[in-house]
């Protein structure tokens, strides 16, 4: 009988604990006791978010979303259709990104809006599940990053020594690449360590590095460092826009005359695909969210910058996909080139080589700001979860000249490292997809389930139209996501051993620090009264 009553009494303990939930005001609290230095306005705001969203999606993933032949299940001309799809789809959750932002303006996003609504363990795994976007995200894009940077290289392959235009594969690729490429081309040599081949991404390595240094020097730096490589990549993408639309003078358009069967090959299948693909260049807008504790205005400026970066991406991309899909006919087959570097090859097929070889470049920087972005977002989520003692408190020690979490940035940018040794590029990035699925759905959820609980709580910024728009958003990440995992294979699998690893590391390591926590603060406490009551 004893025995039964403990169980149950433990049984009501642990549910208890694990859906302990965090009062917003103490966030908020905590966030001025202790909180990071306020540096970004509005327009910074506006950089970063167009810095994290404009990257390799629509440099390279677009080509593969626009190739709409028999064999390739693209969009065609309706590509424009496919980006506004996706940007609905983003707007909804940025929406409920706002509302939380603009309430609860501490570090952490979408994992602290967990913390104030779903509880404990819910938070640990949205956490988890947030390293997924931006940890595994920025070593995706450090792994695109160098392929781009090799690409740009071998434009130079007649002024430049061949070991820089041509290194050998096992300095610029991770280690599946190499295997892949060594089983192909008996040929080349890789050095082995008891028979694994030994990959050292240098070009990927080396930009962590930079990039790490940048963020540790400061938020602000980092911000004018995002505006410099956002000014590129938007003049380059707008240099793009114009000549291609110039060319239309002597070649009509290939969506002219329109026809629905040539402008939408694939029909509304081709149509959704590319939603899907071009869904990741959206990424990132949420990113702002997590630096909510340094904006000096968060109530006015994020949903602005939020929802302000989004917009004006959004008018970008159908411009491209525009002039993408009026230059190259893409109901036909298309060329690697098209698939890989759709606005290089859009360039070269009129002879602009200039203009191609600005692209390659308007494409690092569009690839650095991303990276600047992600890091930073991996680290305020870090921040968040060392303040609510889930990892060590000394990640959130602050770096007495610069003011940022030095010693937090520096091992994520080492954690990357070691990603980037061991990581496939494509798993990282369709694992970050899942990341970003997951925590699109959890905010809109949780926007429901707080205004429910707490009702009264002033939201400077109020999702219009709830329950309508959260549930939107829902209902579009998780048909997204559920089409995902139908079509995935390896990846379908990876991401619930994810879930299951975090889950365990909650149960044997975060529970038991957060019951320490709670067990000292109560220990203070006794000690404090006893010394009180000794004193009278
Ligand atoms: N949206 C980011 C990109 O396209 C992730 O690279």
């Amino acid at each position: 009988m004893a025995e039964k009553f403990n169980r149950a009494t433990f049984t009501r303990n642990f549910l208890k604990n694990i859906t302990r939930i965090k009062n917003p005001d103490e966030m908020i609290a905590e966030a001025k006791a202790d909180g990071l230095e306020k540096t970004l306005g509005v327009w910074d705001l506006i950089i970063l978010g167009v810095g994290a969203i404009i990257g390799s999606g629509i440099f390279a993933v677009v080509g593969i979303a626009a190739a709409g032949d028999g064999s390739s299940l693209g969009a065609g001309p309706a590509l424009m259709v496919s980006m506004i799809i996706a940007a609905i789809a983003c707007i909804f959750s940025a929406l409920c990104y706002s509302e939380f932002a603009t309430m609860i303006p501490v570090a952490g996003g979408a994992y602290t809006y967990t913390f104030a609504t779903l509880g404990e363990f819910a938070a640990w795994m949205v956490g988890w599940v947030l390293m997924l976007e931006y940890a595994i995200g920025f070593i995706a894009v450090a792994c695109a990053w160098s392929n781009y940077l090799m690409q740009f290289l071998q434009l130079f392959e007649k002024s430049l020594p061949s070991w820089i235009v041509h290194p050998p594969v096992w300095l610029t690729n991770d280690v599946f690449t190499v295997s892949k490429i060594a089983a192909e081309n008996p040929q080349i040599s890789v050095p082995t360590l008891f028979g694994v081949p030994i990959c050292i991404n240098i070009p990927a390595i080396l930009i962590v590095l930079i990039i790490t240094a940048i963020l540790v020097k400061g938020t602000k730096d980092s911000a004018k460092m995002a505006g410099i490589m956002v000014f590129i990549k938007l003049a380059v993408i707008f240099l793009f826009v114009l000549v291609g639309a110039l060319s239309f003078a002597h070649t009509p358009p290939h969506w002219l005359p329109f026809n629905a069967h040539t402008f939408a090959p694939n029909g509304f299948a081709g149509i959704c695909s590319a939603a899907f693909l071009i869904f990741f260049a959206y990424i990132g807008f949420d990113a702002l969210a997590t630096a909510a504790e340094e904006c000096k205005n968060p109530q006015k400026d994020l949903p602005v910058g939020i929802i302000g970066s989004l917009a004006l991406t959004t008018v970008v991309y159908v411009l491209v996909a525009l002039v993408l899909t009026g230059m190259v006919d893409t109901t036909v087959s298309t060329p690697i080139e098209f698939l890989k570097a759709p606005m290089v090859y859009c360039m070269n097929i009129i002879h602009h080589d200039k203009l191609a070889c600005l692209i390659s470049v308007g494409s690092l920087a569009g690839l650095t700001s991303v990276l600047l972005v992600l890091e930073m977002a991996a680290t305020r989520i870090l921040f968040a979860m060392s303040r609510d003692h889930f990892i060590s408190k000394r990640f959130q020690k602050i770096h007495p000249k610069y003011k940022t979490p030095a010693l937090l940035t520096w091992t994520v940018g080492g954690l990357a490292v070691i990603g980037i040794l061991t990581l496939n590029l494509n798993v990282a990035a369709e694992l970050c997809n899942y990341g970003t699925f997951t925590s699109f759905i959890i905010v809109c959820v949780a926007v429901l389930i707080l205004r429910h609980t707490d009702p009264k709580r002033p939201r400077p910024f109020k999702v219009p139209f709830s329950p309508v728009t959260p549930l939107l958003g829902i209902l579009c990440c998780g048909g997204l996501m559920a089409y995902k995992s139908m079509q995935a294979g390896g990846s379908a699998l990876l991401f619930p051993v994810w879930l299951g690893v975090g889950a365990i590391i909650y149960l044997l390591y975060g529970f038991i620090r957060n019951r320490d926590n709670e067990n000292k603060i109560h220990r203070e406490l006794v000690h404090g009264f006893l010394k009180e009551e000794s004193n009278k």
